[in-house]
C-alpha cells in the first residue's frame, strides 16, 4: 500500500495519525523521512512539528517491538581493540540508522552491547541470535545483503 492509499483509507484524519503511522510502518514506508513528513502535513492539515510528536511517541511504543532483524554489536575491550567502533560506525551508515539504531528501512535495529561472550573471533556480533565473528566491512556488507535478499523474498 502506498502513502497515499493509507491516508485516503483513513480519510485524511489527523486524528488517525497513529494508525496511519502504524500501517506505514507495516509497509515499511520511512516516516522519517522529510518529503513523506511533508505529505503527511499538507493531507492531515497540520504543522511537521506535531506529527514528529507522534512519531516521537510511536517509535517509543515501535522500539518495545522487535524490528525484523536486531542487531547486537560487541563494543567491549576485544573487540573494541579490534576497531569493533568503526564497524559499528559503518554498518549504521550502511543502514542509514536513526539515533535509535534503526535502519531507515525499519528492518534493522542496531545494539551497542558488552561483551557476548565471542572474543576468540572478535570483533563479534549476533543477528537474531546467530553469530557472526571475525567481522570486516565486506563480511557486513555480505551479511547485510543477504538478509535484505531474505526480507524481499
Ligand atoms: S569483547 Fe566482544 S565478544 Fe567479548
Amino acid at each position: 500500500m502506498k502513502l497515499e492509499e493509507i491516508l485516503k483509507k483513513h480519510e485524511y484524519k489527523r486524528d488517525r495519525l497513529l494508525e496511519i503511522i502504524h500501517d506505514m510502518d507495516d509497509e515499511n514506508i520511512n516516516y522519517h523521512d522529510l518529503e513523506n513528513l511533508k505529505i503527511l502535513s499538507k493531507r492531515l492539515k497540520t504543522t511537521i512539528a506535531d506529527i514528529y510528536g507522534t512519531i516521537t511517541f510511536y517509535g517509543m511504543i515501535r522500539d518495545e517491538k522487535r524490528t525484523r532483524f536486531e542487531i547486537n554489536f560487541c563494543s567491549s575491550t576485544v573487540c573494541h581493540i579490534k576497531k569493533a567502533k568503526d564497524l559499528i560506525l559503518f554498518v549504521e551508515k550502511l543502514l542509514n540508522c536513526d539515533e535509535n539504531g534503526i535502519s531507515s528501512d525499519g528492518l534493522f535495529k542496531i545494539n551497542r552491547v558488552e561483551c557476548l561472550g565471542l572474543c576468540n573471533i572478535a570483533p563479534a556480533m549476533t543477528i537474531n541470535g546467530k553469530v557472526y565473528g571475525n567481522l570486516t566491512k565486506e563480511k557486513i556488507e555480505n551479511i547485510i545483503r543477504e538478509l535484505k535478499n531474505e526480507s524481499n523474498s
